[in-house]
């Protein structure tokens, strides 16, 4: 894989500065961001991964930010930095989201933020898509059920502490397969103000309108969506453990 490292005092050149500033290269922007890393000890800008901006490999692109890996104290985070169009002006809202999040095991961890950026756990970015289509065999069934079983009840943590993630009904791009675990990412739309629909996106996302419902529901054996339906239309309205409990048994999840 293509890496390049670069140190802060490198960031306000071509290519790096695209990246510290995406989309629209701004020498101002770039030393003000080039401030709030030193503030948050990077040391360095790591590029590789699987996207690209211009020769440079980064982790990702989304609509509020640019993720890129970063090297602090001899150790590799993935840094959030702020598209300079985003629809904010810090990252202060998803920080405190991610921060909950955190506080019950959900989420990359975060490390430390500044208002341009967010330092956090590196994980792997292993679609969920793709995991799925390389696992053969055997053991296929019982692995597939631990990951849904274990991404679903972190669905259900969320919905417990009232934080609606907000955009996991296009769950393929926000959660992602890390060290075989499930989990979750982005929390940039997520929402203490909302009825949270966690438990309810993922799992119609997963068994009945998403691009992997099929094969997921051939790998649980699961012919027909008519009775889970009914049961997330349930779990909709009371949000209790009982109706949980019933869309993981219709799903041959729950234990014993
Ligand atoms: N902690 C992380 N570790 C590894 N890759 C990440 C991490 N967080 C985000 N990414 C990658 O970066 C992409 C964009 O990040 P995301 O948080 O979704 O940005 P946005 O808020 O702009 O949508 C993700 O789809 C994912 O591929
Ligand atoms: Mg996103």
């Amino acid at each position: 894989m293509p890496s390049e490292r670069a140190s802060l005092g490198l960031l306000t050149k071509t290519p790096y500065i695209r990246v510290l500033t995406y989309p629209r290269v701004s020498l101002k922007d770039a030393k003000a961001r080039i401030r709030q890393l030193r503030a948050l000890k990077v040391d360095e800008l790591v590029f590789e991964g699987p996207s690209k901006v211009g020769r440079l490999g980064i982790l990702g692109l989304g609509t509020v930010g640019i993720v890129v890996k970063a090297s602090s104290g001899g150790r590799l985070f993935a840094l959030k930095i702020r598209r300079t169009d985003a629809n904010r002006p810090d990252m202060e809202d998803e920080v405190s989201l991610a921060a909950m999040a955190n506080r019950v095991g959900v989420g990359p961890k975060v490390f430390a933020h500044s208002r341009d950026m967010i330092l956090m756990e590196l994980l792997d970015s292993e679609e969920l898509i793709i995991w799925l289509r390389e696992l053969k065999g055997e053991g296929k069934r019982a692995t597939v059920k631990a990951l849904v079983h274990s991404l679903l009840n972190q669905c259900r943590t969320l919905d417990i502490m009232g934080i609606d993630h907000g955009q996991l009904s296009d769950l393929r791009k926000h959660a992602v397969v890390s060290g075989g675990e499930p989990r979750i990412i982005d929390f940039e739309s997520a929402s203490r103000g909302r009825k949270p629909r966690n438990v309810t996106a993922a799992t119609q996302y997963l068994f009945i309108g998403g691009a992997l419902s099929p094969a997921l529901r051939r790998a649980l054996g699961i012919r027909d969506t008519e009775k889970l339906k009914g049961l997330l239309a349930d779990y909709k309205k009371d949000l209790t453990d009982y109706s949980y409990s019933k869309i993981l048994e219709n799903l041959k999840l729950a234990r014993g």
